[in-house]
């Protein structure tokens, strides 16, 4: 069964820290993406996750962790999990948590084993929403040191960033499990936290996020590798993750112009994407369209306004029963953009 809880209402996100340490499967407003959690430390728990997404044993879940203040008490909560934490993660912790920054360390053995899918290393990070860190920090003092959140969707589908997302995900599997969901409106960022890994040599960036590699550079001093075919498996870095049920194609903007001049648009409904003016109806109805099937969304000429927006433009348009999504590439790329591409390069793979 779904159980709606609101995160205005003090009472209802204590409720959700008593699930979580009741070792219940709680979707998670966090300030990327909403994630289904579970306590990290309880295996039964973390299978639930792993059942109701559909996700592949091996594939490690992030564990979310309460902001701390100094750290003494950082070192606390990390070396639950954590076999030794490097040098290199005190700067990015400063800097960075709570913030959509994970952080990939060699794991303590025989703690957490089924989150982290059996490797010997583990994703930490700490949320900025501050919803979720109410429901950390309570369900810390209830016993519950971190909690193992995936995004809160079905596995290779589109990361849910409002509670209706995570609702139309979970519907038709909420006969078999309790699903206690806190509804915190939308998410700020709109795309998953930068995944760095700095459990080996070298520091190497997994997945992009709205943190970026230059960032991090800037920051640490140092190079950032980019992952390559050794890393450990990524479930986000799967050619065709983030898909929605649509065919996305991502264009340049000759590419559009030129595809929508050349389109039947009798045949089948289409959305496009794109930065660029467009005068789509008068395209569709040149070229055959019958009825306004056709969607013109405006993209962002800002990355962080196109990662708030992405995913929810991508739910929508499924929702309309699209068939195609033509998205043009976006202009003016700076580093800021290299999440946003990485995603919508994904939603466009060959399934
Ligand atoms: O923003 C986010 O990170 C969101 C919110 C809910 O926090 N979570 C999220 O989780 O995106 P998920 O499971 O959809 O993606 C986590 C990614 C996966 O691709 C997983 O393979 C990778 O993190 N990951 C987790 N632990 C890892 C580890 N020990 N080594 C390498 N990759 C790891
Ligand atoms: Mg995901």
């Amino acid at each position: 069964m779904i159980h709606l809880l609101k995160a205005s209402l003090a009472e209802d996100c204590q409720q959700a820290a008593q699930q979580l340490a009741k070792g219940q499967l709680l979707v998670l407003p966090t300030e990327t993406v909403y994630g289904l959690a579970a306590d990290a430390d309880n295996p039964k728990a973390v299978e639930n996750i792993f059942q109701a997404k559909g996700r592949p044993l091996g594939h490690p879940l992030i564990v979310h962790l309460a902001e701390q203040k100094t750290d003494q008490n950082w070192k606390k909560v990390i070396d639950h999990y954590v076999q030794e934490i490097p040098a290199i993660a005190w700067p990015l912790i400063h800097r960075w948590w709570p913030g959509p920054l994970t952080l990939i360390f060699k794991r303590r053995p025989q703690v957490a084993d089924q989150a982290a899918g059996h490797l010997p290393t583990i994703g930490l990070r700490s949320p900025s929403n501050l919803t979720a860190q109410k429901v950390l920090h309570w369900a810390y003092a209830l016993g519950v040191m971190g909690v193992a959140a995936p995004s809160a969707n079905r596995f290779g589908r589109i990361s849910a960033t409002g509670i209706d997302h995570a609702q139309q995900a979970f519907q038709e599997i909420s006969h078999a499990y309790d699903f206690y969901m806190l509804d915190d409106g939308p998410c700020q960022v709109g795309i998953e936290s930068t995944i760095l890994d700095i459990s080996g040599d070298e520091p190497v960036l997994l997945r992009p996020g709205m943190i970026t590699r230059d960032q991090i550079e800037a920051l640490l001093k140092r190079p950032v590798a980019l992952a390559h075919e050794h890393s450990p498996k990524v479930s986000g870095t799967l050619a065709s993750h983030y898909a929605p049920q649509a065919q996305v194609v991502l264009l340049s903007t000759q590419e559009l112009i030129a595809r929508l001049h050349q389109f039947d648009f009798s045949q089948k409904s289409i959305a496009i994407y794109a930065q660029s003016e467009i005068d789509l109806p008068s395209i569709a109805i040149k070229n055959g369209s019958i009825k306004e099937l056709h969607k013109h969304l405006k993209m962002p000429k800002q990355a962080a306004d196109c990662a708030h927006e992405l995913f929810g433009v991508l739910h929508e348009l499924d929702a309309h029963l699209t068939k195609e999504i033509w998205i043009e590439r976006p202009s003016f790329l700076d580093a800021s953009w290299e999440g946003v591409l990485d995603r919508l390069q994904r939603a466009a793979a060959n399934r």
